[in-house]
């Protein structure tokens, strides 16, 4: 079975393949709907899609074995990405870092991963306002 290591709360647990990060996460009690550089965390644990993938507040990147152990992008991930009408936040964060940038709630487990919740939104990088 794979595990799933969550680096910023250094927990680790094993899911049955096909589980997604986000009850990976919930079995750990670990919130992965973390709004905007923690802002917002507290109300986007309540405040959120429960998993439908329409939200974008369950943004994580899959920093180890994103390529080989997790299902490719659903389409509500693309729209979520790509598209940047109504919240453009996701969007933002995708252009930060394409490669890792997943949903929670869409990003079923097929092998090893590890996985940083609630990753930074670099407002004043290279790809924002500058
Ligand atoms: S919980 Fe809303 S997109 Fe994942």
């Amino acid at each position: 079975m794979p595990k799933v290591k969550f680096t910023k709360e250094n927990q680790e647990v094993t899911v049955p393949e096909g589980t997604t990060i986000r009850k990976a996460a919930k079995m750990l009690n670990i919130n992965t709907n973390q709004g905007v550089n923690g802002i917002g965390a507290t109300l986007n644990k309540y405040v959120n899609c429960h998993g439908l993938g329409q939200c974008g507040t369950c943004r994580v990147y899959v920093t180890e074995g994103h390529i080989e152990n997790t299902n490719s992008q659903t389409w509500s991930e693309k729209k979520c990405f790509n598209v940047p009408f109504p919240d453009p936040l996701p969007a933002l964060a995708y252009l930060d870092n394409p490669e890792q940038t997943r949903l929670a709630c869409q990003c079923k487990i097929t092998g090893d991963i590890t996985v940083e919740t609630g990753p930074e939104v670099n407002l004043f990088g290279e790809n924002f306002f500058s």
